[in-house]
């Protein structure tokens, strides 16, 4: 019986290793899924707020949209853990190896959108058109210097 036991014992050791590799990597993947629904949410509101300045209307309305986008930001830097990249095993993602290789540039890409909202937030509530309409095409702009190194098409 215990010889049984520490049998099962050594088993459940070897196969360890492996286990955890595939309890590491399902982790990953739900990082992934959870980072893509996210910055879909970015999307749907960006696309919201930009038809809103598109037809001049009241920017006030975009108010809580915007507030969104800004609280999706401070937590995307830890949404690309390593092994995330595109080409990991089990991982569908766009997000290209250079935001490993050069992380200093995605995350001053990052930290560029801070302000960015900010300001749009500001021109949102202000109710002031053209500063607002302004404010979305430098945000929409921000937008793009991170997909365009670090993400792929
Ligand atoms: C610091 C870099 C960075 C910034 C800033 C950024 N993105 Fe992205 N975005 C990415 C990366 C990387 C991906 C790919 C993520 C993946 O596939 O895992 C992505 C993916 C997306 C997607 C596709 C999500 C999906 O369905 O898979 C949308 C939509 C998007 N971003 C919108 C925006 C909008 C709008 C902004 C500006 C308000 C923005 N992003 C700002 C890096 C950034």
């Amino acid at each position: 019986m215990k010889l049984w036991m520490a049998g099962l014992g050594l088993v459940a050791m070897m196969g360890a290793a492996p286990i955890m590799d595939a309890v590491a990597q399902s982790n990953l993947g739900a990082v992934v899924t959870e980072r893509r629904e996210g910055l879909k949410a970015v999307g749907d509101n960006m696309t919201a707020i930009a038809a809103v300045a598109r037809a001049g209307g009241d920017p006030r309305g975009t108010v809580e949209r915007i507030a969104a986008v800004q609280a999706f930001f401070p937590t995307m830097g830890a949404r690309f853990p390593a092994g995330t990249q595109q080409g990991a095993p089990g991982i569908d993602t766009r997000a290209l190896p250079a935001i490993w290789t050069d992380r200093a540039g995605f995350d001053a890409a990052l930290a560029a959108m801070g302000p960015r909202l900010a300001a749009l937030r500001e021109a949102a509530a202000s109710g002031n058109v053209a500063n607002f309409q302004a404010a979305v095409q430098a945000t929409g702009a921000a937008c793009g210097d991170c997909h365009r190194p670090y993400r792929a098409r």
